[in-house]
């Protein structure tokens, strides 16, 4: 009989908003270890955890990250109701130095030590790796002394995670992009560099030369790039209180052992920070994302008091965590897997189902991760489904094994099986799992 093609699914009615990044169950495992490692370092290095909420004052964003960055005046999604409007946050920052100052935490033991998890939104150009909903892990510091030594707690927090996610190649580039004291005299000669090449660089440099020259070393265009490799360079019009910090702060990450690369023309795209500045980049990330940051941040010694407050130091970093997951994912060895069931657990009959949450209990209890479909109950199909998920271990459970209080524990690979007593099974598991 000749067999009919194949219907066409018709897609379905609703899709997801572009450029938002859903995490499904298979990735949810790789999403967990990050989770874990970050709350492991904040515990380690004594942050404690604050959420912020998701909808905030669109001024908050134009006074903190800037009035004139691709983030305020392109990137931000409002949100109304009748009478009101807001925006969804586009980073953590501001947010956190806005709760800070509310929540009189100017009056704890300084600097408090924050960190946070959550979905950020930006309107931009979807592509791999960029996303308009997009998760964020965040350290801040604030408060306290604007010591560099701080500046390398923070850098060595997020070494320690990466190298947790087994991200070993991480390159962490650093710059200094000075204080109120420098600033006006390196922005100066920026300009004066820049106006005189104004007609070999696009049109939003040529845009950036009065507004806001740092931003001109921060052009990826291709054209540009020869007028930039001849900009003078921050790091020699650093005053000499900037100087000291840089060199302290590269003393500290020698003496930690934490690689960095000196990136004179690093200087952000957030109008906040002042003299240090860094950003991640892992050196396996995958195709079409090896220019994409995994995680950036610095020093902001002059926002808490531009958001209203006392003036006080402050730093910090997130990382983008689509991306970092994105590169466990890509790794070729699968590093991130997080744990996979091993153990696949079938019932057949009625009086054995009504036992089988108990088992599961039992191997859940000795942290045996296990797999199972309950309710079905053809052997042949469950055996085929743990097939697929490549899970060699199968324990079956029938009518005749309640009765005598056992299991049989099948191997699919070598097709050998035999019945083990329920009292045994535990220590049977372990043993086959370590043999594998
Ligand atoms: P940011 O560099 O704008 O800094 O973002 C931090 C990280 O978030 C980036 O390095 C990137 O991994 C990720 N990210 C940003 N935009 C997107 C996007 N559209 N799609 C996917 N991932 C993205 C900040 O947000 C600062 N608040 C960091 C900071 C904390 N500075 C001091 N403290």
């Amino acid at each position: 009989m000749e067999e009919k093609p194949a219907k066409r699914q018709k897609p379905p009615t609703f899709q997801s908003v572009t450029g938002i990044y859903e995490i499904l169950p298979e990735e949810a495992p790789i999403w967990e270890k990050a989770y874990s490692a970050v709350k492991n370092a904040a515990q380690f290095y004594d942050f404690k955890r604050m959420e912020t909420g998701i909808i905030e004052n669109a001024d908050l964003f134009a006074r903190a990250v800037g009035e004139d960055t691709d983030i305020v005046t392109k990137q931000m999604f409002f949100v109304r109701s009748r009478t009101h409007q807001w925006v969804l946050r586009p980073e953590g920052t501001a947010p956190i130095v806005r709760a800070y100052l509310q929540y009189g935490m100017s009056a704890w033991l300084q600097p408090v030590k924050l960190y946070y998890f959550g979905p950020m939104f930006r309107h931009e150009k979807p592509q791999a790796g960029r996303y308009r909903q997009m998760q964020q892990t965040g350290f801040e510091v604030l408060g306290g002394e604007p010591d560099a030594i701080f500046d390398a707690q923070v850098m060595l927090v997020a070494f320690r995670i990466l190298r947790d996610l087994g991200i070993k190649e991480a390159v962490t580039e650093v710059n200094s992009i000075g204080c109120r004291v420098c600033q006006p005299n390196i922005k100066r000669k920026l300009v004066a560099y820049y106006r005189t090449k104004a007609s070999k660089v696009c049109a939003d440099c040529r845009a950036r030369i009065n507004r806001n020259p740092f931003r001109l070393l921060d052009c990826k265009r291709e054209e540009c790039q020869e007028v930039k490799a001849g900009a003078p360079t921050i790091l020699d019009s650093l005053c000499s209180g900037c100087k000291a910090h840089f060199r302290n702060l590269l003393e500290h990450l020698d003496e930690l052992k934490v690689p960095y690369r000196l990136n004179n023309s690093l200087v952000r795209g957030l109008d906040y920070y002042n003299r240090t500045v860094f950003e991640f980049f892992a050196a396996e990330a995958g195709e079409g994302k090896a220019g994409l940051a995994i995680g950036g941040g610095g020093r902001y010694d002059y926002l808490i008091e531009a958001l209203g407050g006392r003036p006080a130091p402050g730093l910090g970093f997130a990382f983008g965590l689509e991306r970092l997951v994105g590169i466990i994912k890509d790794r070729k060895n699968g590093g991130g897997r997080g744990r996979r069931q091993q153990v696949f657990f079938i019932h057949v009959g009625e009086v054995a189902k009504k036992k089988s949450l108990g088992i599961l209990e039992m191997l859940r209890k000795e942290n045996i991760p296990v797999a199972a479909s309950l309710g079905k109950d053809e052997l042949g199909r469950q055996i085929a489904l743990a097939d697929k998920e490549g899970i060699e271990i199968v324990l079956i459970f029938g009518q005749k094994e309640v009765y005598e209080d056992s299991i049989i524990v099948k191997n699919l690979k070598t097709g050998i099986q035999e019945t083990v007593p329920i009292r045994k099974m535990v220590e049977e598991i372990k043993r086959r799992i370590k043999n594998e």
